[in-house]
């Protein structure tokens, strides 16, 4: 059978030059299974900005990871799953996937990693309100990281003050809607006034335009403005100027969670004032966020019910962009840094 897959062909820093990094590769191969193995379908192929560490990471003419949605079409007889079954794991940009399912480790240039095993889709939990796809997004990772943040290390009371950078993204809006629900006045970041505008409807107090690279002093102002009693909570994904920014008015007590830094990774901006002094009076907490901690069976089933309910109910909205084609994949990846106007919310590809 005819198996597609983009491999990366050159390591390339910075904003991510699709053409020079990917290359599609159409193999003919016959699938033949061990007994713990599946042959799986690739139904949707998320895209994110952690991409661009494991595209770095992934050794010359491999197939690029990525998070996905896949069905199995044929099943070993000991295999996890059946024939039929949906299920969501680490795929990658393939068309076809042949694999026994199981946690695989991941070493990234800094830190030794794990992909979780795979983890089949309850079809039951999905309808029009929250389609198959949301696997990936809401009621997926994204959907783990602003949902385990806030129930599992940041504590938010009526009043205070949470900034959240990247607002915009999937993470960033459910985080600020899940701070607002908790009576914070909520200050969030985007570049595009479109997406300020999305945000002004998501409840968010105050957007700050934001983009990496503005100047350090205007940003500096802007940040002090929107934030007159200072910050009790930081959601951080950005880093950079804005972080330098938000860590000179931590209050007493404040809490920081780094989930990303776009301006370190991408950016390539490792400057910068030393932050560590801001931390000591206020006494502020800071704890980094890597989502996969949370991903356990009662946390997902806790997901589906606690902020899956809450959308069923209307009281928190979500958006995503699917764009079609296998094709599509390594373009899509790269609107998420070229062109802001692009997308909104979640984005992913549908095969
Ligand atoms: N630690 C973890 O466990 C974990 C889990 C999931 C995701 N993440 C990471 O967390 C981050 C947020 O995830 P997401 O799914 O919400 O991403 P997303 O939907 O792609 O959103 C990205 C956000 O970053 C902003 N952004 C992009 N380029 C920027 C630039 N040059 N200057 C300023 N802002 C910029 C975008 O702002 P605009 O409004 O201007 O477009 C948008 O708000 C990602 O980097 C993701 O990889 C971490």
């Amino acid at each position: 059978m005819e198996i597609s897959k983009w491999v990366v062909r050159e390591h390339v820093p910075g904003v991510p030059d699709v053409d020079r990094m990917y290359r599609k590769v159409v193999e003919d191969v016959d699938v033949v299974l061990g007994d713990d193995e599946m042959l799986l379908r690739t139904r949707y192929v998320s895209v994110d900005p952690y991409l661009h560490g494991i595209a770095l990471d992934t050794p010359l003419g491999d197939h690029m990871g990525a998070d996905s949605i896949m069905e199995v079409l044929q099943a070993g007889p000991r295999a996890a799953f059946a024939v039929g079954d949906l299920v969501q794991g680490f795929g990658g940009w393939r068309s076809h996937v042949v694999s026994d399912g199981r946690s695989r480790p991941w070493q990234t240039g800094a830190f030794p990693m794990v992909f979780p095993a795979y983890r089949r889709l309850d079809p039951r939990h999905y309808d029009d309100v929250l389609p198959l796809s949301t696997a990936l997004g809401i009621m997926g990772g994204p959907g783990m990281t602003a949902w385990g943040t806030l129930t599992k290390f940041m504590t938010i009371s009526s009043g205070q003050t949470v900034v959240v950078s990247g607002a915009s993204g999937s993470v960033g809006s459910l985080v600020g809607q899940l701070a607002r629900r908790a009576g914070a006045r909520v200050v969030g970041t985007t570049s595009s006034p479109r997406k300020a505008r999305l945000l002004e409807e998501l409840g968010f107090d105050t957007v700050l335009a934001y983009k990496h690279g503005d100047d350090a002093d205007r940003v500096a102002d802007a940040v002090r403005k929107a934030t007159p009693n200072g910050v009790d909570r930081y959601f951080d994904s950005l880093g950079g100027a804005l972080t330098d920014a938000v860590f000179t008015r931590l209050n007493v007590d404040s809490q920081v969670a780094v989930c990303w830094q776009w301006a370190s990774q991408v950016g390539r901006d490792t400057t910068g004032p030393r932050l560590l002094p801001y931390i000591m009076f206020p006494r502020t907490t800071i704890r980094g966020v890597f989502s996969l901690e949370w991903f356990t069976e009662p946390n997902w089933t806790a997901l589906h019910t606690e902020l899956g309910g809450m959308v069923r109910r209307g009281e928190i909205v979500h958006h995503q962009t699917v764009h079609h084609g296998f094709d599509r994949i390594p373009t899509a990846y790269r609107d998420l840094y070229t062109d802001s106007a692009a997308h909104v919310g979640k984005v992913l590809v549908k095969l």
